[in-house]
């Protein structure tokens, strides 16, 4: 009987893509079948998260759930992957003992020869950064459904004041534009649909091609954008002084690419983007925003921001709600500022107390959310295209798919053959969450125009 792989992904979307890679490759060197019950599964594999002091926390919870199954059977292999990983393996192979395997990001390729030497009980521990060999070593990616992430580069080189993920990720390293283009077509053979382009820092992905060419991120949008099958290109996450006006033309000339833009600017005050070491201010956040509107008139723009950074002052942070109000941010990630060990701005003094903190980001919140209600309902009456991505978990009698600006619609119909289809639908509602729609036109319709 083929042997079982329970994987749980904590964090970002390059998490989520390299577990689907730990799926493919022990798929392919042990026959493993993926399973959603971890009590049944012969592997357990965490991807861990570091960004923030909770996403940390939850790594020794779930090891202390696992250790009871690993009582229970011997044989069972655990391993512990990611930037947690990354940064503390020693500390994770002191504290939790019954972890086989620990790898990095950029080691997960070695998991085939290390769930051999588990199978040994041979502990191992791998959280090198060997220059990007990762994509040289994983099979053809398999999936389901009509969309797919794809990870251009690994790491980052900004060294934003407060940010892990340039030591747990290590240095940018951009994967070769052609074994990209390889991997898209693998995706656009299985019926994707919409490829989203993964990078920490996405545009300032710089890969060599065949040829010996440099290519950037906008090269590789027209390159994807001509492979047969695929007709949405997304990207995140991108960094504001790596906007290259390549990529600001991509807006303007390739209809592939979604209307949809994250940008994190992570505060409005200058003088907090200053102490992050973003490398810019408001005003040149504001100047590329609006040449990208320009480009693309009509474009949905998100952001991530960070409450209480130290010495964020009321001002500063009312600069912040400005800029939320004069951009016109639509749904956006918002945390707490969250000190991480190792970082430049772990030394800095900081003296807001935490309920100040948690009051601002609400406001934040709040206010986003009613940006975003308030785009939901400005698109009703509006026909969208959706690609149909499945049955809604909520009413088997209804098909779902997102539109370019990521909602959610839920449409009454019948016939299973729109799923991984793209189809019109009029918007009839808004909800915080979703929208309401009736079909008007699918692929499935002869006279159907698909860009
Ligand atoms: N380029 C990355 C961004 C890094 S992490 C990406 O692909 O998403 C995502 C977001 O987490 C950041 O934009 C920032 O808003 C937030 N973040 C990073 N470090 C943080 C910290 N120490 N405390 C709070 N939020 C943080
Ligand atoms: Fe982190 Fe800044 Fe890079 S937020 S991922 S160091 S761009």
């Amino acid at each position: 009987m083929a042997k079982k792989l329970f994987i749980q992904t904590h964090g970002c979307q390059m998490n989520e893509y390299d577990s689907s890679r730990m799926a493919d490759l022990l798929g392919e060197s042990h026959e493993m079948e993926l399973t959603d019950n971890a009590d049944e599964a012969d592997v357990l594999l965490l991807n861990t998260c570091s960004i923030r002091e909770k996403a940390q926390d939850k790594v020794y919870h779930q090891l202390g759930r696992w250790k009871k199954l690993k009582q229970k059977n011997p044989n069972l292999v655990i391993g512990v992957g990611g930037c947690v990983a990354s940064q503390e393996g020693d500390a994770i192979r002191k504290r939790a003992k019954h972890v086989d395997m620990i790898f990095g990001p950029q080691t997960l390729h070695k998991l085939p020869d290390m769930v051999n030497a588990a199978g040994k009980h041979i502990p191992i521990t791998d959280v090198t950064f060997p220059e990007i060999e990762k994509f040289d070593h994983l099979p053809a990616p398999r999936v389901e459904g009509s969309e797919a992430f794809v990870s251009i580069m690994e790491g980052c080189s900004k060294y934003c004041t407060f940010c892990v993920v340039p030591y747990t990720r290590g240095e940018e390293v951009s994967r070769p534009f052609d074994s990209i283009l390889v991997e898209v077509a693998q995706l656009a053979e299985q019926g994707v649909r919409e490829i989203h382009l993964l990078g920490q820092n996405v545009n300032a992905y710089r890969g060599e091609t065949a040829e010996g060419d440099e290519a950037d991120l906008a090269d590789i949008i027209h390159a994807v954008a001509q492979m047969d099958g695929v007709e949405r290109i997304r990207f995140t996450t991108s960094h504001p002084v790596e906007f290259t006006d390549s990529l600001i033309e991509a807006f303007r000339t390739e209809p592939k690419l979604v209307s949809h833009l994250h940008l994190p600017v992570q505060s409005g005050a200058d003088k907090i983007l200053s102490a992050m070491k973003r490398g810019h201010d408001r005003q040149y956040y504001i100047d590329k925003i609006n040449r990208i509107k320009e480009a693309r008139p009509g474009i949905s723009l998100s952001s991530d921001f960070i409450i209480g950074f130290p010495g964020e002052t009321n001002e500063d942070f009312i600069d912040t709600m400005n800029l939320i109000q004069e951009i016109g941010f639509d749904h956006s990630f918002s945390f707490v500022y969250s000190q991480r060990p190792g970082t430049p701005a772990s030394n800095l003094e900081d003296d807001t107390p935490d309920d100040v903190k948690k009051e601002r980001l609400s406001i934040l919140q709040r206010r986003i959310s009613q940006q975003a209600y308030d785009i939901s309902l400005a698109m009703v009456g509006d026909v969208q295209r959706i690609l149909v991505s499945g049955y809604s978990p909520r009413d088997p009698g209804q098909l779902q798919g997102r539109t370019e600006n990521n909602r959610i619609v839920n449409f009454r119909a019948f016939d299973p053959q729109l799923i991984g289809k793209f189809a019109d639908v009029v918007i009839t509602d808004a909800y915080p969450n979703s929208l309401l729609g009736e079909l008007v036109s699918s692929e499935l319709d002869t006279d159907f125009v698909l860009q």
